[in-house]
């Protein structure tokens, strides 16, 4: 059905309060997940699941700004992963004994919000059971008989998996501790339930998203191109005096113009000073000549997000200091992708990138011991990437399939204790990694690194 180029269902809307039809439902992106893929993932859990277990996986919950408008909807991405439904309000059962509907068992039922004009009339459609059936090849029922199935499968399980339950917490001023839904969650079912055991979390599942199937690959690979879109017309843009959210909303623009429904994280744009800041999405500065800008910015492509990193000189050329350090940070980038091979241990790109920063600072004077690096490269070099920019998994051995950051960086805030023609430069340099058993595949490498590059294609005339 998601290969039909435009779907769209003309439900005569039921209830004597609206004597309009239904809005027509449109499926505008054709290029998706197959059904046959969901199923098979489902089908999967199901295997691993065990036969009196039951999962229960919640969308995630509408975030609301000030009682007044809702911020911009993500789905959850485990219900995202075995479904690909993307409204609130629904939950998907995984049950392998089976549910009975209309005298068939089903071990796999999502329910969800039915549709109503005159809710869609203000908030926008939504897939209810008939388009979730059609469009995602799933077994679909109204959301308001989830409470009676779910209280007859676990009248016979012995557990229940809720793996992403919302993370919302009303630190409450005069409440005793902050409440949260697994908190309510668990009490509830324990006393309802006495013998059922609850979990909150399911490895098995997140080993399932570690490794991506071709689909995910296509999806991952069309989010980078994107993303490579974005940066290059920044980098091309950028001059001295330009603000960061200038760099940003370029970026931003690029993603959005080739077809991204929105950025995988906020983007972080920081210059100078503020590059040295890890998460700095502030993006205010006016940046002056002879500035580095730090862009760590990446496109969402039908819920899969890139997650690339370039340093570049505001004025087109890296200072010698700028280069040094950019250089080092590039060899330690090529040593960590190069460490990502099958069968490596996870903290391989790390151990090899660290290594190269050491040496490499230990060299310049910079540090005087291994022990110092740390205070200038603080974080880890590699996590995984897919629905989530820190994409869930073992962080076992590296296995065929994965798709890794390969991320390290130098940053020398101002004071540090070093010679300060070191101080205020932050480089951070990330492309995303798919581990293959020919070698590592540098997914991002149509975007250019080395600083030589970079200079050239900041000269380059538009
Ligand atoms: N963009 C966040 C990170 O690189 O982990
Ligand atoms: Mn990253
Ligand atoms: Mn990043």
């Amino acid at each position: 059905m998601q290969r039909l180029l435009v779907f769209f269902l003309t439900v005569t809307a039921l209830g004597l309060s609206s004597l309009h039809a239904q809005f027509q439902y449109v499926l505008y992106d054709t290029d998706g997940i197959p059904p046959s893929v969901y199923a098979a993932r489902r089908d999967s859990v199901v295997k691993k699941l065990g036969t009196t277990s039951v999962l229960a996986v919640v969308a995630a919950d509408v975030r609301n700004r000030e009682n007044d408008v809702d911020h911009e909807y993500r789905q959850d991405s485990d219900l995202l992963y075995l479904t690909g439904y993307p409204d609130p309000g629904a939950t998907l059962l995984i049950v392998p004994a089976g549910i009975e509907i209309d005298g068939t068992k089903h071990t796999s039922v999502l329910f969800t919000r039915e549709r109503r004009r005159e809710q869609e009339q203000w908030t926008g459609l939504v897939m209810g059971p008939a388009e979730a059936t059609k469009v995602l090849g799933i077994m679909a029922r109204p959301v308001s008989e989830l409470k009676a199935t779910l209280e007859k499968v676990l009248a016979s399980a012995d557990s229940l998996v809720v793996p992403s339950l919302p993370t919302v917490m009303l630190p409450l001023p005069l409440g005793a501790a902050p409440v949260t839904a697994v908190k309510e969650l668990t009490k509830h079912l324990a006393s309802a339930y006495p013998n059922l055991k609850v979990k909150t979390s399911f490895p098995r599942l997140a080993a399932m998203r570690e490794v991506k199937d071709t689909a995910e690959i296509r999806l991952l690979r069309k989010a980078i191109a994107i993303s490579i879109e974005g940066h290059l017309a920044a980098i091309k843009k950028a001059k001295p005096g330009s603000y960061e959210y200038q760099v940003e909303a370029d970026i931003e623009h690029g993603f959005k113009h080739h077809g991204a429904e929105d950025v995988g994280y906020p983007s972080i744009v920081g210059s100078k000073y503020n590059a040295c800041i890890l998460h700095y999405t502030t993006n205010r500065r006016k940046t002056n000549p002879g500035d580095l800008i730090l862009a760590d910015c990446g496109a969402e492509y039908h819920g899969y997000t890139a997650d690339i990193t370039r340093t570049f000189p505001v004025s087109g050329r890296y200072t010698k200091e700028q280069r040094t350090l950019y250089d080092v940070v590039l060899e330690a980038q090529d040593s960590g992708i190069a460490a990502a091979k099958v069968g490596a241990p996870f903290n391989a790109m790390h151990g090899a990138a660290k290594s190269v920063i050491t040496r490499r600072l230990t060299e310049l004077g910079i540090v005087k011991d291994a022990a110092e690096v740390s205070k200038y490269f603080m974080h880890g070099t590699s996590h995984y990437l897919g629905l989530d920019v820190h994409d869930p998994g073992t962080y076992g051995p590296l296995r065929p399939g994965v798709v890794v950051t390969v991320e390290p960086g130098i940053y020398i805030a101002e004071d540090s204790p070093c010679d300060r023609k070191w101080w205020n430069i932050g480089i951070r340099i990330e492309d995303d990694i798919l581990v293959t058993e020919q070698g590592p595949e540098n997914m991002s490498v149509a975007l250019p690194r080395a600083a030589a590059e970079i200079e050239a294609l900041m000269h380059a005339q538009p």
